[in-house]
C-alpha cells in the first residue's frame, strides 16, 4: 500500500478483473448508444458490417471502425451528438488551425464525470482538498481552463481562475494568494518563471508545491528544469477535447513514471498508425480512445494521432499507463529522410550547459533540400565562448543521436517569443511545394 492509498476513490481500487467487467458493460452500452442515436456511427458500423451485439469481449472492439478528426469536422457543428441539443449543457471546441473547428458537447452527467476525473487527477498529482489551485490554462472554448476549474472545485480546493496571459499579474496573484498547486502548460510555466525572476522573486521560495502540466509535449529534461527552478513536484496531465478534455490520464506523484489512464471512463488502444492493427502492450504506436461513460458525444475508436506505448499500472495497479507523449504524428518533421520530433531537440538542448529552455525550430528549403535551424536562447550567465561551444555541442549531439545535420543559432536571452498557452515549436518557412 502506498502512502496515497487512503485518498483514492472506489474505482481506483478496483481489481483488474473488476475493472475489465465494468469496462465491457460500459463499452457495450456506449456502442449501442452511438449506433442508435448518431447516424454517423450507424452508417460507419453498417458499412463495416458490425453491430454493437458483436462486442462480446474488450478485444472485439477492434472489429469496429475508427473515428477521425476529419469525421468530427464533417459533422460540424452538432452532428455527433447523441442527445437532443437541449440536454447539452456545455460546448467546447478545438482551435482548428485550418478549416472548421471540432465541436464537442457535454450533458450534466458528462460535466460531473469530467469533474470527477480531474479531481482524481489533481489528487494523484499530490493536491489535496483545502489547498489553493492557481489555474493558468486558458478559459474559453479550450477545455484546459474550465476542465481544470471544475475538477479542482470538485476536489474541494479554492480555485483561482487566472486563465492565460497578463503574466505580471499572475506572478502577483501567486505571491499574494499563496497557492500550493498550479495548473498550466509547461511552456507558460517557463514564461511565469522568467517573470518571477524579472520581478526579483525567488521562484523556489513561492508557496507552490505541485505543478500539473499538460496540453503539449514536454520532456523529462523539462521536468528537471521546472522542478529544480521552482522546488516543486512537476507531473504530467493528458487529455483531448474530443475525448473529454484534461484528465483522461494523469501521472502519479509517488512514481512519476508515465500517466495512468482513467480506464473506467476512457478505453485505450495503441494501433499501428499505417495499418490500423492493434499492437501488443508495450509496443509504440498511435493512441486510440473509446469513451465508456460519455452521454452527449460518445467517441468510438478515436484516432488521437498522439504517439505512445501502453504499460502496466504501478501506483494505480488496475489502470494501465501511457508513456509520456513524445510527439504527434502531425508534429513529425521529415528531414532528408530522417524522422524527428521537437521533443528530441528539447532533450538535447536542456542537457547542454549554457542553453535556456526557450527554442524554436525553423524549417526552410535550400534548393531541393529541406534544412532545419534550431534557434535557442542562451542562459543569462553564458558568455560568448560558452554560447559558441553550446551551439557546436548541439550540432554534434543531434547528428550523433538523431542522425541528421541541423544548424544551431544561439540567440541572446529574452529574444524568442514567449508562450501564453500551447507553444508552437515549428515554424515552416518552406514555400508551398508546386504541384505538377
Ligand atoms: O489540450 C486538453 C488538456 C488541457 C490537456 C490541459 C491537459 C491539460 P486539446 O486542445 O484538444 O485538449 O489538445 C489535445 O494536446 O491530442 C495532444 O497532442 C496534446 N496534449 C495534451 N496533453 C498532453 C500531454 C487539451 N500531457 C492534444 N503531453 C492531444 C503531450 C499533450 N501532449
Amino acid at each position: 500500500m502506498t502512502a496515497y492509498a487512503d485518498v483514492q476513490d472506489g474505482s481506483e481500487r478496483l481489481s483488474g478483473d473488476e475493472l475489465a467487467a465494468l469496462q465491457l458493460k460500459r463499452l457495450r452500452a456506449t456502442l449501442l448508444r452511438a449506433y442508435e442515436r448518431v447516424p454517423f456511427y450507424r452508417q460507419a458500423f453498417d458499412k463495416a458490417g458490425v453491430h454493437p451485439d458483436d462486442c462480446h469481449s474488450l478485444a472485439d472492439l477492434s472489429l469496429f471502425p475508427f473515428t477521425t478528426k476529419g469525421d468530427l469536422r464533417d459533422q460540424y457543428p452538432f452532428g455527433m451528438f447523441a442527445v437532443p441539443r437541449s440536454e447539452v449543457r456545455r460546448i467546447h471546441a478545438s482551435s482548428g488551425t485550418t478549416g472548421r473547428p471540432t465541436v464537442v458537447g457535454y450533458t450534466d452527467g458528462d460535466l460531473s464525470a469530467w469533474a470527477d476525473v480531474v479531481a482524481r487527477s489533481i489528487r494523484a498529482a499530490g493536491g489535496r482538498a483545502g489547498q489553493i489551485v492557481h489555474i493558468a490554462y486558458g478559459y474559453g472554448l479550450f477545455t484546459g481552463g474550465l476542465g481544470a476549474h471544475y475538477g479542482a472545485e470538485r476536489l474541494g480546493c479554492t480555485v483561482v481562475p487566472a486563465s492565460g496571459g497578463m503574466t505580471d499579474r499572475q506572478v502577483r496573484l501567486i505571491q499574494d494568494f499563496r497557492p500550493e498547486v498550479i495548473m498550466v502548460t509547461p511552456s507558460y510555466m517557463l514564461t511565469l518563471l522568467d517573470e518571477m525572476e524579472r520581478q526579483g522573486i525567488d521562484p523556489r521560495a513561492t508557496s507552490l508545491r505541485t505543478g500539473i502540466f499538460g496540453a503539449e509535449p514536454w520532456t523529462e529534461e523539462m521536468r528537471r528544469e521546472i522542478e529544480e527552478r521552482l522546488d516543486i513536484d512537476a507531473v504530467d496531465i493528458y487529455g483531448l477535447s474530443e475525448v473529454m478534455g484534461p484528465g483522461v490520464a494523469q501521472e502519479c506523484v509517488e512514481t512519476k513514471d508515465g500517466l495512468h489512464i482513467w480506464e473506467d471512463h476512457f478505453y485505450p488502444e495503441v494501433v499501428d498508425p499505417f495499418t490500423g492493427a492493434v499492437v501488443p502492450e508495450g509496443e509504440p504506436g498511435e493512441l486510440v480512445f473509446t469513451s465508456l461513460t460519455k452521454e452527449a458525444m460518445p467517441v468510438i475508436r478515436y484516432r488521437t494521432r498522439d504517439l505512445t506505448r501502453l504499460l502496466p499500472g504501478t501506483a494505480r495497479p488496475a489502470f494501465r499507463r501511457m508513456e509520456k507523449i513524445t510527439g504527434r504524428s502531425d508534429d513529425m518533421i521529415i528531414l532528408r529522410g530522417v524522422n524527428l520530433y521537437p521533443t528530441q531537440i528539447e532533450e538535447v538542448l536542456l542537457r547542454t550547459p549554457g542553453l535556456a529552455p526557450h527554442f524554436q525550430l525553423r524549417l526552410t528549403r535550400e534548393g531541393r533540400m529541406d534544412a532545419l535551424t534550431v534557434r535557442v536562447e542562451a542562459r543569462r550567465e553564458a558568455d560568448a565562448g560558452q554560447r559558441e561551444a553550446a551551439a557546436a555541442a548541439v550540432v554534434r549531439a543531434v547528428k550523433e543521436g538523431i542522425g541528421v545535420s541541423v544548424a544551431v543559432e544561439v540567440v541572446p536571452p529574452e529574444t524568442l517569443e514567449r508562450s501564453v498557452g500551447k507553444i508552437k515549436r515549428l515554424v515552416d518557412l518552406r514555400e508551398t511545394p508546386r504541384v505538377g
